[in-house]
């Protein structure tokens, strides 16, 4: 990427040092600024430099035992439950202050869903929460859920079915794979409205890859890290089957 070209870190003595070679390396070698990752994303984060991505839309862990099993005790609505294997960390606790930290280090603006069970963690106000209404009906499930957001615009609201089987366009219904899973409209609306032609966007917690198959779609560079081995290889091939199916269409268009 010509960005990540300039800014590599340079030795700055004729000979270069250590430090600065070793480094180097690492950079070259480990990560290339856009693609998709089996990394934890304090490790991925550490290499990337300051503000270089446009907009990070980031969903980690939020402390609340979300991981899987606890859809089975849920009741209420038409949906049945679906078992998952639980995710990375068993939704235990959310990322601790460095994460922040470092999330806003290296990008200019960020989107993290989840912070109203971690804001004291996020240090600062937002007029700009995002509101995602999951038209959930009578279940247990939560009606709404919540995104912090470093805008300085109002409260926005998006409306979208998400309820086990009932989604908000059965007529394109989503495969679900992961039990936090974010449908794909959802990410799109957000690229629609915050981001602008040209951004780069960071996810760090990719889980389904709902987020990249929404920036693959608007033509959005991304860099993604998911520290999950499984779902890693799920969500690879929801990507890579997607993208082959939107191939094979536009194939098919052409014939
Ligand atoms: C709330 S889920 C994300 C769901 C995602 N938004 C979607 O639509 O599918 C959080 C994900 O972060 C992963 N994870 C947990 N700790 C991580 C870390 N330190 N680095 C990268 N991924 C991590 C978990 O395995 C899990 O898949």
């Amino acid at each position: 990427m010509p960005g990540a070209e300039a800014q590599r870190p340079q030795s700055n003595t004729p000979n270069g040092n250590a430090k600065n070679i070793r480094s180097f390396r690492l950079w070259e070698v480990q990560m290339e600024l856009s693609g998709f990752f089996n990394t934890d994303c304090m490790e991925g984060m550490k290499q990337i430099p300051d503000k270089y991505f446009d907009l990070a839309i980031v969903d980690p862990p939020y402390g609340i035992g979300e991981s899987g099993a606890k859809n089975k005790t849920r009741t209420g609505g038409l949906a049945k439950p679906k078992d998952y294997k639980a995710f990375h960390g068993d939704d235990l606790k959310p990322p601790d202050g460095e994460y922040f930290k470092e999330l806003m280090r290296v990008s200019k603006n960020q989107i993290i869903w989840g912070s109203n069970h971690f804001i004291s963690r996020i240090p600062y106000d937002s007029s700009c929460w995002i509101v995602w209404d999951k038209d959930n009906g009578e279940t247990d499930f939560a009606d709404c859920e919540l995104a912090w957001s470093s805008f300085r615009t109002a409260v926005r609201q998006f409306r979208f079915k998400w309820q086990g089987m009932l989604q908000g366009n059965m007529k394109n219904k989503e495969y679900r794979i992961h039990p936090t899973q974010k449908p794909v409209a959802l990410y799109k609306w957000l690229l629609k409205n915050y981001a602008k032609p040209g951004d780069k966007i960071l996810d760090t917690h990719v889980g389904s890859a709902s987020s990249l198959i929404a920036c693959h779609d608007l033509g959005f560079e991304y860099l993604g890290f998911e520290l999950d081995t499984d779902y890693y290889r799920m969500a690879t091939e929801r990507l890579e089957q997607h993208k082959s199916q939107l191939n094979m269409f536009i194939d098919l268009e052409e014939i």
